[in-house]
């Protein structure tokens, strides 16, 4: 059901990610004329403010935060701005956080979006919360919908608790799970590439691809998240959510439509569909002190201020156990402190099954398609060609990019903030780009097998340079099959 939510409920509001991604997208979409046009955005946190100095912690916010070359104005999103304070942990304060929310329709126009940038731990009080105070759907029948930002639990168990405990009150349609590289223009042009070209779906497959490489590489440290970062570890914070879902987007079958329903169920097989890995599939890393473009940076322990275990970088080679990927290997790898920030997929085919060239001394060398994510938002094809000449009694063959730069082919659309695609998607009730809850589970299923073959075999995380491409044994994981890393 989709319905236009006229107010919309901000929880964390005051916190890091509110500052970075939620305010600005609110305001941008805003400035667009994309949200209803009479929504008030309603921010609560533990700190107090007054409608008024809530307004100036937005416009400072705005001020650092807002994409610039944009036309975005300001005003207008802050004068949509209400706040309530209070302590979600407790249930008093929601009565008053209710009132200021105010009746909540039923009517298709009058919804309420409730989002939460929270800690985890405070999911549970919140919707109990919610619940008690008539701002929950399973309660009153209002058009209540609410988003949940991740991380949702640290593995399969307490990511039960909390989907058990928003079930209680929020039916799953009204249910919006974050990933926010779904809400990534490239990624969802994954679904574009594969399913609006007839040219890739034939080759699609065990027959003619050899292997799958994801890489998602950051340049950053610790910054400032030490706290949850030590409790989380790369493949919790990295592999579980937004990895998985670019592996099952690359993976699935033909959705029959490009719905929620569709989408989701063809995921939720790949998903289920992985294979248990082993000791010796899995590499886990820690930096050390190094340099990250040029400048000196200090190593993970240096960065804590004290010694720890948690895993900075990981690479996984994954199965997928099913007809279509049978002996394709997926190789996964994120790390903190890498040489350079950059998301990409490969997609490495087969050689030609026979050369007619070789004969003549010419070597063919597998097409590879190569899927930039982020910096750099491209689609590259590397293609055998004949190198222009008159060799004597024979051809000399060379690879040549195809290369489509997103940017330039798309010059006029302005870059939108993930997070604009996901709150107006959140607002409008289409759920598409959200991950449902099965999903999540056979995510932390996955997940929760890797962690615990790592404790089973005492595995800790080796070393590595910051500014390097992780540990050796990365390298060696790879090259073993006779893969080389793309970079
Ligand atoms: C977040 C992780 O989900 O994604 C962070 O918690 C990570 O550790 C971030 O830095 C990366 O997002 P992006 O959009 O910058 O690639």
């Amino acid at each position: 059901m989709t319905f236009s939510a006229s107010k919309l409920l901000l929880f964390g509001a005051t916190g890091d990610l509110s500052q970075r991604m939620l305010l600005p997208s609110l305001c941008a979409l805003t400035s667009d004329g994309l949200l209803p046009a009479n929504i008030e955005v309603i921010g609560t946190a533990r700190s107090e403010h007054t409608d008024e100095s809530f307004r100036n912690f937005a416009a400072a916010a705005l001020e650092k935060f807002l994409p610039s070359g944009r036309q975005i104005e300001i005003d207008p999103f802050l004068s949509r701005l209400r706040y309530q304070d209070l302590d979600a942990s407790t249930p008093e304060g929601f009565d008053a956080l209710a009132k200021c929310v105010g009746l909540v329709g039923t009517n298709e126009d009058e919804g309420l979006s409730i989002f939460l940038s929270t800690a985890p731990s405070l999911f549970e009080p919140t919707i109990k919360g919610l619940a008690a105070n008539g701002l929950a759907p399973n309660e009153t029948g209002g058009n209540v919908r609410i988003g949940l930002e991740k991380p949702l639990g640290t593995d399969l168990a307490t990511s039960c608790q909390i989907n058990d405990a928003v079930a209680g009150a929020f039916p799953e349609n009204r249910i919006f799970r974050i990933d926010h590289y779904l809400g990534k223009e490239t990624v969802q042009n994954l679904l574009a590439l594969r399913f609006a070209n007839i040219l890739f779906e034939p080759l699609w497959n065990a027959a003619h691809i050899d292997h799958v490489q994801i890489t998602v590489a950051e340049t950053v440290g610790l910054e400032s998240r030490a706290g949850y970062y030590d409790g989380s570890g790369a493949l919790r914070d990295m592999v579980q959510n937004h990895m998985l879902q670019l592996l099952a987007l690359v993976a699935m079958e033909p959705p029959t439509s490009f719905d929620a329903t569709a989408v989701r169920d063809e995921k939720v097989k790949v998903l289920r569909a992985l294979r248990h890995v082993a000791a010796n599939e899995t590499v886990t890393g820690q930096y050390k002190a190094g340099a990250i473009n040029g400048g000196a940076v200090p190593g993970y322990d240096e960065e804590l201020g004290r010694d720890s275990d948690t895993e900075t970088f990981v690479a996984i080679k994954a199965h997928i156990d099913n007809w279509r990927w049978k002996g394709v290997p997926f190789y996964l790898r994120t790390g903190k402190r890498l040489p350079e920030r950059t998301t990409e997929i490969i997609v490495k085919f087969r050689n030609v099954p026979f050369s007619i060239f070789e004969g003549r001394g010419a070597k063919t060398l597998p097409n590879t398609l190569v899927i930039g994510i982020q910096p750099r938002e491209n689609i590259r094809l590397s293609l055998m060609a004949k190198v222009p000449g008159l060799d004597r009694g024979g051809i000399r063959l060379r690879q040549v990019p195809l290369d489509i730069a997103m940017p330039d082919a798309f010059a006029g659309p302005e870059r939108r903030i993930a997070y604009e695609r996901l709150l107006l998607d959140l607002v409008e009730g289409d759920q598409t780009l959200f991950v449902r809850r099965d999903e999540v589970e056979a995510q932390w299923h996955w997940i929760d097998a890797i962690r615990e073959t790592w404790a089973e075999e005492g595995m800790t995380p080796k070393t590595y340079t910051a500014g390097s491409w992780g540990p050796s044994a990365s390298i060696a994981l790879a090259e073993r099959d006779g893969v080389t890393w793309h970079e």
